[in-house]
């Protein structure tokens, strides 16, 4: 049978990575197989060119440019890592996927919608995930935790972008998460990290009933 694809989205700092390692591990010990993963990255291939998106060596390319930067790197993690581990029963949870896309270079890079739709029909396909947690907090609230989170290193790419980018950045996914309620669910991201575990994992629960998958009888790749 093949395994739940389970998406994260949100803007800069709303605690994503957290809450999808810590989904990772609830799942783990329930002996769901887990596949633990990121985008843009989460293959060798996609690692390379994720460095290259971050580090803003791209920019001067272009939002286009980017845009199909990001479509390569998806196409070699869907690939290498989610197709496969889907197909062996495991439960796939990735950190931002196709929906960063159409709002990062889509609705605020510009980049025509035509070209975006052409990327996701030849990278993607038919695969679509089955949940995507949208989580929302006020953009002070995020940016001061990606900041805090980064230390003394620099803003990445898209982190260093203006407090406009940013409140249009939460607007966007807050539009997304309404237009697809099926797929999506909004996470309130600014109360306790307990309390967003709790709510994620109602929710999994509730729409995808965990303790009914095949229980995992090797390790998994994290
Ligand atoms: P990352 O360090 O993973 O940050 P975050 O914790 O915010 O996810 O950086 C990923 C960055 O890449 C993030 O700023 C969003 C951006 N991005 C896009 O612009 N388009 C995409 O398709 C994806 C997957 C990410």
């Amino acid at each position: 049978m093949r395994g739940r694809f389970i998406t994260f989205e949100g803007g800069e700092g709303t605690g994503k990575s957290s809450h999808a390692a810590l989904l990772a591990q609830k799942l783990r010990a329930l002996g769901v197989g887990v596949v633990l993963t990121r985008e843009p990255g989460g293959s060798p291939g996609a690692e390379i060119i994720r460095h290259v998106l971050l580090s803003g060596a791209a920019k001067p390319l272009g939002p286009e440019a980017e845009a199909i930067l990001f479509a390569a790197a998806r196409d070699d993690h869907i690939r290498n890592t989610i197709m496969p581990a889907l197909t062996r029963g495991r439960w796939v949870i990735c950190d931002r996927f196709t929906d960063s896309t159409r709002i990062y270079q889509g609705e605020l890079g510009g980049v025509d919608a035509k070209l975006l739709r052409a990327l996701e029909r030849v990278t993607v396909g038919d695969l679509k995930p089955d949940l995507t947690f949208v989580l929302d907090a006020p953009i002070e609230v995020g940016l001061s935790r990606a900041e805090k989170r980064r230390g003394d290193a620099a803003s990445d790419r898209f982190e260093g972008e203006s407090k406009e980018f940013h409140e249009k950045l939460r607007d966007a996914f807050r539009m997304l998460a309404m237009s697809e309620p099926n797929r999506c669910v909004l996470i309130d991201a600014s109360v306790t990290r307990l309390e967003v575990a709790d709510q994620i994992w109602t929710i999994v629960n509730k729409r995808l009933d965990p303790a009914t998958a095949p229980v995992a009888l090797e390790g998994v790749a994290s």
